[in-house]
């Protein structure tokens, strides 16, 4: 009750003073020369109860782009407000919000404004996903700078991204915004993306604030099926989903958003043990958590709380700082305090946390953004070429059967078949931000422009996504048995991935499966062009293919990117970071595995015991041979390094991409361990002709050790193995 006094005595004295005064006067917090936490300190020392538990609270500003953020209403603006999800691309409507924050209430605190920029604002890079399989982080920093630039000319400073939860499960329609099955590259493509949006200095007006999420395990909702439920094991969520969050954090991420799932019963916006423990206590994260949109009233739901009173009171106490949406800490967080069931405290830190990043983000300062228009702003030309060499690098060459790729010269005529080649939504793919389908040139064009000068090039449609019209497949036939070849454009809507968007079969649609049978009748090889958000379950048509390009969702240059590819302009080099399962029943399939009681049993009988095209494939149009790995000792004590160096010939035709991909594999420990994880790659140019040494330095602290079901790394002495390529390096860790 003392607080409670305390703060409505303050809250007197404060309102003894107009907001005139206030905003006129030269008081610390508005100073930049002074530290931010002084600056942070003194602005709470100021502020009444009623303005701090505003801090908490985001609401949402303009058109509603995402369906699945089911909204009461837009509210009109209350200029005290902590956040906005602001959905508008114009600065001056931004400056005019923010002008009424800074001028028109008694302290002039900025709104901090965020967006889900995911894979792009305006310019729309791959989807995540496909992203992580160009395994080129600086390409990736890349295109999260442009989206930060394109996003704070708007006015907002925060993205809610990257997604770092680990994929296990690609019936689970989000595998399309994180990086893919493994640990490691989670976390590397995480940070590159926050250096990207971060920058190396928030306060620089093209930075914003990224945001880690979805804090933690919502990859394992059971059977795919978004918002479920998840099973995870300490040792597993230690292991496979804690390190690219942990790693995000060290690398500077400003903030966090919890997941919708529940561990153990325990959903992720009221889990004190992931919120506070281990993000704020033991990572010293001193940036803020958000939930997710409605989660804290989705407490309900799950069947923690009984009412909204209540599900305020175990978020917020659990380490949730800012409340999206659902107006849950507007409506009952003020009450809790004055009442005694929240320390105020527990409020200030809350508070602190969101100013800081203000602070930090040059807000106080800074708060509104030029009024430049959209051409200056959006899709400049640099931008769209870096969108197109993503594109490029992301795309998987899965099979290339008697080197039917690129197109030779001697191919006269081609025949384009298939409902993605006219597609625009689809090649954006989901989260696209403020990219437009018409910012798109469909595949079909994008083969016309390239290769229109050479070749006959004859379209026919074919199907349909899905349904069941097969009128069209005999024109198709027609066209394919004049053609040299066919490329055969199938695969996802937009909106069969992203969020809520989960498929219990990875299969092509049944139609889709028809026609590229019924083409297979035909004597003319059939390169299948595969748009998806998500790995396919290709086997029961991968017979008739003689080249796949899995081109993902590739963004608006995506269509230009895969005709370079065709063309042979650009020699693929991405490789897969997450499994093509052989059929949908082998979910969840992933490389990195525990062991197995039996190795050699226990597999489906029917089906082969591996994925059709496994983490890690992927085909260029020249050769690579690797030659002898060698390892600078074979014996390591605790706090030496070694280092280990495998040369790779570039013994084919053209210049081509290496990414050489370095396991380690531990044979026996005191848990049993996966068969091996990921734990550093490279890719490098090698020149037709040219050998490159790749190498990889050993710390046996960071690359050999494991963590326990606490979190607790150990480092266990004893044979570890290397692999690269198809080899295994055997060493000693001793004492
Ligand atoms: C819900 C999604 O789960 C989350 O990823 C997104 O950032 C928010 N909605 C805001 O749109």
């Amino acid at each position: 009750m003392r607080h409670v006094f305390w703060t409505v005595l303050l809250s007197v004295i404060a309102f003894a003073v107009t907001p005139t005064e206030i905003r006129s006067q030269n008081l610390p917090y508005k100073d930049p020369s002074l530290p931010v936490e002084d600056r942070v300190e003194d602005l709470l020392g100021r502020m009444t109860l009623r303005e701090k538990v505003m801090q908490t609270v985001q609401r949402t500003y303009g058109k509603n782009t995402n369906i699945n953020n089911i909204e009461k209403e837009v509210k009109a603006v209350d200029p005290t407000v902590g956040s906005l999800i602001y959905r508008s691309t114009s600065p001056e409507l931004y400056n005019e919000i923010q002008r009424r924050a800074m001028q028109e209430t008694r302290l002039g605190i900025p709104i901090l404004c965020g967006f889900d920029a995911i894979h792009g604002f305006r310019t729309v890079f791959p989807i995540p996903l496909a992203q992580s399989c160009s395994w080129n982080p600086e390409l990736v920093r890349l295109s999260c700078r442009v989206a930060a630039s394109e996003a704070a000319s708007s006015g907002v400073k925060w993205t809610f991204s990257p997604m770092v939860d680990v994929a296990r499960d690609s019936r689970w329609g989000r595998v399309s915004e994180g990086y893919g099955e493994d640990p490691y590259l989670n976390t590397i493509m995480g940070i590159a993306a926050i250096k990207g949006y971060q920058g190396s200095d928030l306060s620089d007006p093209s930075a914003v604030a990224a945001c880690l999420k979805h804090y933690v395990g919502y990859s394992m909702s059971e059977g795919g099926r978004d918002y479920q439920y998840t099973n995870i094991s300490a040792q597993t969520l230690w292991e496979t989903f804690m390190p690219p969050f942990e790693a995000g954090v060290k690398a500077g991420a400003a903030t966090v958003m919890c997941a919708f799932n529940d561990m153990n019963g325990v959903p992720a916006s009221a889990n004190p043990y992931t919120l506070t423990e281990v993000l704020k206590k033991q990572w010293a994260h001193d940036g803020f958590v958000v939930s997710d949109w409605n989660s804290v009233e989705q407490l309900i739901a799950q069947g923690v709380a009984a009412d909204d009173r209540e599900a305020c009171l175990k978020a917020f106490t659990a380490g949730v700082d800012m409340d999206m949406v659902d107006d849950i800490y507007f409506d009952h967080l003020e009450k809790l305090i004055e009442e005694g069931e929240i320390p105020v405290g527990m409020l200030d830190e809350a508070v602190r946390r969101i100013l800081r990043l203000k602070f930090r983000l040059g807000l106080f300062e800074a708060p509104y953004v030029d009024e430049r228009p959209e051409q200056e702003r959006f899709l400049q030309p640099e931008s769209i070429d870096l969108a197109r060499r993503l594109a490029a690098e992301s795309m998987v060459l899965l099979k290339n059967e008697n080197e039917v790729l690129p197109i030779a010269s001697d191919v006269k005529r081609i025949a384009v078949i298939g409902p993605m080649a006219e597609e625009r939504a689809a090649v954006n793919g989901s989260w696209e931000g403020y990219g437009k389908p018409e910012d798109v040139t469909p595949l079909l064009d994008c083969i016309r422009e390239k290769f229109g000068d050479r070749l006959e090039i004859d379209f026919v449609r074919g199907c349909g996504f899905d349904g069941d019209d097969r009128s069209n497949f005999d024109a198709a036939l027609q066209v394919a048995v004049k053609a040299d070849l066919v490329i055969l454009c199938l695969g996802e809507k937009r909106e069969w991935s992203g969020e809520n968007g989960s498929r219990s079969v990875l299969e092509l649609p049944d139609i889709q499966e028809e026609l590229a049978l019924y083409l297979g009748e035909a004597d003319v090889p059939l390169i299948f062009v595969l748009s998806s958000g998500r790995p396919l379950a290709l086997a029961n048509v991968e017979p008739v293919a003689a080249a796949i390009i899995q081109m993902w969702q590739p963004g608006s240059q995506g269509g230009f990117a895969l005709a370079d590819i065709l063309a042979g302009d650009v020699n693929p080099s991405g490789k897969l970071s997450i499994s093509f399962p052989w059929s949908t029943g082998q979910q969840p399939v992933y490389y990195n595995v525990r062991r197995s009681a039996r190795p050699k049993m226990g597999h489906y009988k029917d089906i082969p015991r591996t994925p059709l095209y496994p983490f890690g494939h992927g085909l260029s149009y020249t050769s690579f041979t690797y030659g002898k790995a060698t390892c600078s000792a074979d014996l390591v004590r605790i706090g030496e390094k070694i280092c280990i160096e495998v040369p790779v010939t570039n013994t084919g035709k053209r210049d081509g991409m290496e990414t050489v991909l370095w396991f380690v594999s531990d044979p026996v420990a005191s848990i049993s361990r996966p068969e091996k994880e990921l734990k550093y790659f490279e890719k490098k140019l090698v020149r037709q002709g040219d050998t490159e040494i790749f190498r990889f330095e050993i710390d046996p602290e960071r690359d050999l050790s494991f963590v326990d079901d606490k979190g607790n790394r150990h480092l266990e002495t004893g044979e570890f193995y290397v692999l690269v390529g198809s080899q295994r390096v055997e060493f000693q860790l001793a004492d």
